[in-house]
C-alpha cells in the first residue's frame, strides 16, 4: 500500500466539495488550505474566488461552513468557522490525526505515493576534474546531486546519473609530455595506492609541468604537438592520458567514499566520452544555420547576451584553431542524453557561475531541435562556499582549500562531540569512531543542504557540529533519543495507535507535522529544493523535542493506552526522520 491521503488533503477535499455545492460556478476551485497558528488549518482560497465571481466572501464562507458536518463521531473536522474577511479556520478531530497517521505507519513508504507522470531524469552532478584537487565547489555538486537523485528515485522517477568529469582538453598535452620526459612521476610507492598518494603525485606533476611549460618555449611547443597527437588518437599518447584519468579516479573514489556516497564507474562519463560526436554536432549546427563562422570560429549568437562593451558574446562551439571546447561537449551530451538515454528532464547540478554557459547551451540545443517542448533542461545552480570572513573559501596562502582536509577536520570535531557525550550512553570506542564519522560527514552535508542551493553559505565547522540549532547533529540526537525510548519500552510496551484518546497540544502539533511528509517530498522533488526537506526535518525534530518535554512517554499519566499511543508517535517520528535523512544522504546512528 502506498498513497495514504494526508489529513490536510482530506480536509481540503471536504472544503472543496462544500464549496462547489455552495457555488457550482466555482467548479473545482482550490480552497488553498494551509497550516495555521490560530487553528490547525486555514483556507484562504474563498476570498479571491468570491471577488472573482463578484460575491460576498463572508457569505460564501458561511455557506461553505453550513455544508460541512462537524463534531459528530467519526467526523474529520471538529470545528470550522469564518474569520476575518472570509477565511476559514479549521480544527480537526484528534481521532482523525491518529487514524491517518496509523494508515501511514502501516506502509513501508510512510504513505508517500509515487508521483504522477514520472519520466527519466538524467542528472549531471559530482563532476571533478582530472589531475586536479577537489574543492568545496565539487562538494556542493556532489552533495546536492546525490540528495536530488535519492529524492527523485523515491518518487518513482527513473534517474540516470552522469558524472561529467573534466577529462579532456589542451592541458593534457603539457601533462603527458612532462610524464614522457619524467616517466616515474606517477609511480606508486607500493602496490596499493591510496587516493591521497595518487592525488599528491598528480599535484606535484601538475605544478612541475606548468612551471616548465611557462619557462621553456621548446617544451611548450612539444606540449602543443602532444595535444595534436592526443586529438588524433595516437595510441601511446592515449595510453598516457588514460593513466592520468585512472590515477584521478582512484583519488575521486576515495573522496566520494569518505563522503559516504555511492558513485558508480559506468556513470562516470566525462567530457572525453562525447569526442566521437563533436564533429557531427558542429556540422549539424553549421548546416542548419544555428551556428555561423565568425573570425574563423564556429559561433552561436544571442540577442540578449552582450559583453560590457555592448558587443554580442557568442557561444563558441569550435575554436578558430579547430579545437572543440566545453560547449561542443555539452551540446553533444544533450544529444546523447535525449536521443540515447531517453531523458525527459536534464538536470545539471552546477555552480551558478556557469549559468550563462548553460543558458546559451540550452538555447542552442532548442534552436537545433535537440531540446523540444517535451524535454525540460534545468540547471540546479548553487552558490559559492564562503570562509568565515564571508569571502570565497581560500587558505591563508590564497589557495583553494582541499576538500579532504575539511572532511577530516569535520570528522575529528564531531568525534570529540560524540566522545564527550558517550559515557552517558555507554558507547564503545569502535562506536565512538563510527558515530563520529557519521556525525561529521552528516554535518558537512546538512550545512550544504539546509540553505537554499542558490545562496552562498559560510563553511563554519563550529556551527556545523553544534548540538543546538539547525544542524544535522541536532537531528541525529533527536533520532537516537527516540530509539533509546523505544529500547527502554522493551517488549511489553509496544507502539500502538489509539485514536480514541484526546491529544495534548504538543502531540497534535507533532502529529499534524508528520502528516505533511509526503506533500513536502513531492514539493521538493518538483522544485529541486532539498533545503525544504531539511527544514521539514528540523521542524520535526523541534516539535519532537517539545513533545518530549511536555508529554511523558513511558510514564504517561493516562495509563497503558496512552503509553502505547505516545510510543506510536515516537516510532513514526523516528521512521520519518530516518527516511528523510537517508534521502539527504545522512546516517542516523541508533545510539548517540
Ligand atoms: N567539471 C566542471 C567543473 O569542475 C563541472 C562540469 C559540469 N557539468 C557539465 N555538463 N558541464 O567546473
Amino acid at each position: 500500500m502506498t498513497s495514504v491521503p494526508s489529513l490536510a488533503a482530506t480536509v481540503n477535499q471536504r472544503v472543496a466539495d462544500a464549496l462547489s455545492a455552495a457555488l457550482p460556478e466555482a467548479g473545482a476551485a482550490d480552497p488553498l488550505l494551509r497550516r495555521s497558528d490560530r487553528a490547525d488549518f486555514q483556507a484562504n482560497g474563498l476570498l479571491a474566488l468570491a471577488k472573482k465571481l463578484k460575491g460576498n466572501p463572508r457569505e460564501l464562507a458561511a455557506q461553505v461552513v453550513a455544508g460541512i458536518p462537524t463534531g459528530g463521531s467519526g467526523a474529520v473536522i471538529k470545528e470550522i468557522e469564518v474569520s476575518g474577511p472570509g477565511f476559514l479556520n479549521i480544527t480537526v478531530a484528534d481521532e482523525a490525526i491518529i487514524k491517518t497517521l496509523a494508515e501511514r505507519a502501516a506502509d513501508d513508504r510512510l504513505g508517500v505515493p509515487y508521483a504522477d507522470g514520472t519520466g527519466t531524469t538524467v542528472i549531471d552532478y559530482a563532476q571533478p576534474n582530472v589531475a586536479k584537487e577537489m574543492h568545496v565547489g565539487h562538494l556542493r555538486s556532489a552533495v546536492i546531486g546525490a540528495a536530488m537523485t535519492e529524492i527523485l528515485e523515491f518518487t518513482g522517477e527513473k534517474v540516470v546519473r552522469r558524472h561529467h568529469i573534466g577529462d579532456w582538453g589542451t592541458q593534457f598535452g603539457m601533462l603527458i609530455q612532462y610524464l614522457i620526459e619524467h616517466p616515474h612521476e606517477l609511480d606508486h610507492k607500493s602496490g596499493e595506492v591510496s587516493g591521497e598518494e595518487a592525488m599528491s603525485n598528480l599535484n606535484r606533476l601538475y605544478k612541475a609541468s606548468r612551471a616548465v611549460f611557462d619557462a621553456d618555449p621548446e617544451f611548450k611547443e612539444r606540449a602543443r604537438r602532444r595535444v595534436v597527437d592526443l586529438q588524433a588518437g595516437d595510441e601511446e599518447t592515449l595510453a598516457l592520458w588514460r593513466r592520468f584519468v585512472d590515477e584521478s579516479k582512484i583519488y575521486f573514489y576515495s573522496v566520494f567514499n569518505k563522503l559516504d556516497m555511492d558513485i558508480r564507474d559506468p556513470d562516470v562519463v566525462g567530457e572525453s566520452g562525447y569526442n566521437d560526436m563533436l564533429e557531427e554536432t558542429c556540422r549539424i549546427l553549421e548546416e542548419t544555420g544555428v551556428a555561423v563562422r565568425s573570425d574563423g570560429a564556429l559561433c552561436v549568437f544571442f540577442d540578449d547576451v552582450k559583453g560590457p562593451d555592448g558587443n554580442p558574446v557568442p557561444l563558441i562551439v569550435k575554436k578558430s584553431n579547430g579545437g572543440y571546447g566545453y560547449a561542443a561537449t555539452d551540446l553533444s551530451a544533450i544529444r546523447d542524453r535525449v536521443q540515447n538515454l531517453g531523458a525527459s528532464t536534464l538536470l545539471y547540478v552546477v555552480d551558478a557561475r556557469q549559468s550563462l554557459h548553460f543558458k546559451m547551451v540550452f538555447e542552442t540545443a532548442r534552436r537545433a531541435g535537440w531540446l523540444d517542448g517535451k524535454v525540460a533542461a534545468v540547471q540546479l545552480a548553487f552558490g559559492t562556499v564562503l570562509g568565515k570572513d564571508g569571502k570565497p573559501f581560500k587558505t591563508r596562502e590564497g589557495e583553494t582549500v582541499r576538500l579532504v582536509d575539511l572532511l577530516d577536520e569535520a570528522v575529528e570535531r564531531a568525534t570529540a562531540v560524540v566522545r564527550e557525550k558517550s559515557e552517558k550512553v555507554g558507547l564503545s570506542e569502535a562506536e565512538i569512531v563510527e558515530n563520529g564519522y557519521q556525525v561529521g560527514i552528516g554535518a558537512v552535508k546538512y550545512a550544504d543542504l539546509s540553505t537554499s542551493a542558490s545562496r552562498d553559505y559560510k563553511f563554519d565547522l563550529d556551527q556545523m557540529v553544534s548540538l543546538h540549532g539547525d544542524t544535522s547533529v541536532y537531528l541525529q540526537y533527536a533520532y537516537a533519543r527516540i530509539q533509546s525510548i523505544l529500547r527502554k519500552a522493551g517488549e511489553e510496551q509496544r507502539p500502538a495507535a489509539h485514536p480514541e484518546l484526546a491529544l495534548a497540544p504538543a502531540e497534535r502539533a507533532l502529529g499534524l507535522h508528520l502528516d505533511q511528509f509526503a506533500e513536502v517530498l513531492s514539493e521538493v522533488a518538483e522544485s529541486y529544493e532539498p533545503h525544504k526537506l531539511a527544514a521539514y526535518l528540523y521542524q520535526l525534530a523541534s516539535l519532537y523535542t517539545a513533545f518530549y518535554d511536555q508529554c511523558p512517554v513511558l510514564k504517561a499519566e493516562g495509563g497503558a493506552a496512552q503509553v502505547a499511543n505516545r510510543l506510536f508517535l515516537c516510532d513514526l517520528a523516528a521512521r520519518t526522520l530516518h527516511q528523510g535523512m537517508a534521502l539527504l544522504g545522512i546516517r542516523t546512528p541508533e545510539r548517540l
